[in-house]
């Protein structure tokens, strides 16, 4: 092991760091630790001469030399930064020189190979040994292309093994993130896998077409008239033949395995231009356009939310400001889940306006277009769903994973119950929390065969190839998603499938339906479908998401200065609107204008203006009709006289947080007076102070207090405001443009 001259956590400090191979990326490396100043000196050897020479002039090394042996010596840590290919002669030459106190690493691109050839000049891959791969190549190459930047915020994977030395793991870690790399570790058959996809498939595709272009005879005109595509998808060609003739050498097995792959997608893409197959082609163009998009979270195969997972946004909200103005906020979240899954088992082309392109919604199209559906955008809130028929869905190549969306888990799982495919359903930490034995259970008494994770909770894998019959359900709790659930599992049930439910919830499954041309009947508390019948593509107007519009009744109405704002085409479905209800009871100004029906669904434009509240009692009936807005409802409360309270609201135990107690803590926090019960909360209105709120997964937690800014008498840090993207991008900017002054920062 290395001397180390002080501990690991402080400054590190060795003496000589030797780097074999400037090339771009070894004396990248070099010239970036050098600006450390953790190493006495640096030292590199390159068997050309003009290198070495070149290396010292731009003060990438202290000195260079040819001898092996002579650089060695005494070396701290050894970089081998040669081809891919020189690796094993140049290892069996190390072991040679038996090195005592050195820990030795690397930065070839493909690694089962390379600890082969570690195996056989050590006898066995010495403990340290840690193989790692900066992923920052560039098509330039040579000492003069050094960049001590050129790791800064690029992954550097490391494929260490359980025999590994722990010191040598970390000095090489810590090596990497000085030069600002992200650092992580896999498996190495799993790296080569992974890359020859990411990086080598590429490359060979890339030489490929040049040189293909290139050896014809009307190559001149191909050339003079190639353009941004041609050049774009090319720049990779020129990147170095030696270094990449290597790696194709190196990483062989995967390589082929990746390659074979895309001939079968390329051939696949042939014959649909052959048979003129549109329908194909749109398909592959409209996955890749979004996958291109957000290819790195598709790579780790997480639909959109992987800067949610990776990033804490904070929202920094400061006292005071007015809330004036006309504002349009996005569409409705249900309804645009259903838009899709309604769209997609449709016959015919579904055009759908006004989309809320949240994380939530995202998640839905990305499932669908994981089942074989086309769907082309959302762009500006535009998409179209070519639909393919009640029994056209196909099985998805992986799990389909949900994000951090309940809704569109519950009544996929109703929805794919009867499919003639197996499914695996699956979704971030706050979803992985959610109880799913509430479809879990109706839809096992139907016939489905499901298997839910520890406590009925995700992932929830649905079996296929089951005959679904159709029963009577009564729910034990006020669900749309349940109620949803089991209507579309009743599409495919023999017989007529009903669900009654305790209180009114959303029934907007019911109303999309019937828009379809799918019969639903509806008496009293009880919904009906029966199967047989088939739903006809439309058009749908997604109104804006009153759930949404909420944060912006409520802080108009609490507002210190005189405010007054028009939420302009938000949904008024009557299943909806106990916000409007609960603060209308407290005292607060509101008013309906221009309503007006819009694709079966009441629309109009709401009013606010700011005025004084009093804390009441809130109805019983009023709870499933608000069940989302109960997180603003409390700051509300907070704002008004006297005091609020809430019963017969378990629910909201069991939403994307525990909002009872996320709520009560934060309020509490602040200097409010509150006190959480089993199934609500008693809060007595005061004044608030500032608060460091943890949003816990929960856009609507981070979002509610934002506007509780307006009354506060200190700033208020909400930490994971991230996940307001699953339901309302552009929620600051909004916020700001009514005079809010809430701002975002990336932590
Ligand atoms: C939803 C129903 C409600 C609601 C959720 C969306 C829907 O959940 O909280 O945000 O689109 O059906 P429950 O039905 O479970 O109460």
């Amino acid at each position: 092991m290395p001397e180390l001259l002080s501990p690991i956590d402080d400054k590190l400090h060795f003496k000589r760091l030797v780097v074999i191979g400037l090339g771009l990326i070894g004396s990248s490396f070099a010239k970036g630790l050098k600006q450390q100043h953790i190493f006495d000196e640096i030292v590199g050897v390159d068997l050309n001469e003009k290198s070495c020479k070149t290396a010292i002039e731009l003060g990438i090394v202290d000195w260079c030399t040819q001898d092996l042996a002579k650089a060695c010596e005494g070396a701290s840590i050894i970089q081998l930064a040669v081809p891919i290919l020189a690796l094993e002669t140049l290892l069996h030459e190390l072991a040679e020189l038996k090195l005592q106190q050195v820990i030795i690493t690397d930065v070839g691109s493909a690694k089962a190979s390379l600890i082969d050839a570690a195996k056989s000049a050590f006898g066995m891959v010495p403990s340290y040994f840690v193989p790692g791969h900066p992923i920052a190549g560039s098509e330039q190459h040579g000492v003069e292309s050094v960049n001590p930047e050129l790791f800064k915020h690029h992954k550097v994977i490391l494929t260490p093994n359980e025999h590994t030395d722990k010191t040598a793991l970390s000095v090489v870690t810590k090596l990497w993130q000085l030069l600002d790399a992200d650092v992580e570790s896999m498996d190495p058959e799993y790296h080569d896998f992974v890359l020859a996809a990411t990086s080598h498939l590429p490359h060979l595709l890339s030489y490929a077409l040049v040189d293909s272009l290139a050896k014809r005879d009307e190559n001149l005109d191909v050339f003079r008239y190639a353009a941004g595509g041609f050049r774009d998808f090319t720049r990779i060609a020129a990147s170095d033949p030696q270094m990449w003739h290597d790696i194709f050498l190196a990483n062989r097995n995967a390589v082929l395995q990746q390659l074979d792959v895309f001939r079968h997608d390329l051939d696949s893409l042939r014959e649909a231009v052959i048979n003129q197959d549109g329908h194909y082609m749109l398909g592959v163009f409209t996955r890749a356009q979004m996958a291109r998009e957000h290819f790195s979270k598709i790579l780790a195969q997480r639909a959109y939310v992987d800067s949610m997972q990776n990033n804490d946004l904070v929202f920094i909200a400061t006292p005071g400001g007015s809330v004036n103005g006309t504002v349009r906020v996005p569409g409705d979240k249900s309804i645009s889940h259903r838009s899709i899954m309604l769209g997609a088992i449709a016959e015919g082309t579904t055009q759908i306006e006004g989309f809320l392109e949240g994380e939530d919604a995202l998640a839905t199209i990305q499932a669908f277009r994981d089942m074989g559906v086309v769907i082309e955008g959302p762009q500006q809130g535009k998409v179209t769903v070519h639909g393919v028929g009640l029994t056209g869905l196909k099985p998805a190549p992986g799990a389909i994973y949900l994000g951090n969306s309940g809704t569109s888990m519950r009544l996929l799982a109703g929805l794919l119950a009867a499919q003639p495919f197996d499914t695996v359903l699956t979704g971030d930490a706050s979803l992985s929390k959610r109880p799913m034995n509430r479809v879990a259970k109706p839809l096992r008494e139907m016939g489905a065969v499901i298997e839910t994770g520890p406590e009925g909770r995700p992932p929830l894998t649905i079996r296929g190839n089951h005959l679904l019959t159709a029963m009577h359900y009564e729910m034990p709790m006020a669900s749309a998603q349940v109620k949803s659930c089991l209507l579309l599992a009743g599409l495919y049930a023999s017989g007529v499938t009903s669900v009654a439910e305790p209180a009114p919830t959303r029934d907007h499954t019911e109303r999309m339906l019937r828009g379809f041309g799918y019969p639903v009947e509806v008496q009293g508390n009880i919904a009906k479908v029966e199967s047989g019948h088939k739903l006809k593509a439309t058009h749908i107007d997604v109104p804006g998401d009153i759930s949404s519009a909420a944060f912006f009744m409520v802080a108009a109405s609490i507002a210190p200065e005189a405010s007054e704002v028009v939420l302009e085409h938000v949904g008024i479905n009557p299943t909806r609107t106990g916000i409007i209800d609960i603060l209308k009871l407290m005292g607060a100004d509101i008013s309906l204008e221009n309503i007006h029906e819009v694709g079966g669904e009441m629309v109009a434009d709401i009013r606010v203006r700011s005025a004084s509240l009093t804390g009441i009692n809130i109805p019983a009936e009023l709870v499933p009709l608000a069940i989302d807005e109960f997180p603003v409802i409390f700051i509300a409360a907070a704002c008004a006289q006297g005091k609020t309270v809430l019963t017969g609201a378990e629910e909201l135990r069991v939403k994307e947080s525990d909002r009872i107690q996320v709520m009560a803590d934060g309020l509490a926090q602040m200097g409010i007076q509150v006190q959480p019960t089993v199934d609500g909360i008693i809060i007595e209105g005061g004044t608030m102070g500032g608060a460091e709120i943890w949003a816990q997964g929960d856009h609507r937690i981070a979002m509610s207090f934002a506007v509780a800014s307006l009354r506060a008498t200190q700033p208020i840090k909400i930490h994971e405001a991230q996940h307001v993207a699953t339901s309302f991008p552009g929620f600051v900017q909004l916020c700001q443009m009514v005079g809010m002054n809430v701002k975002e920062e990336l932590v």
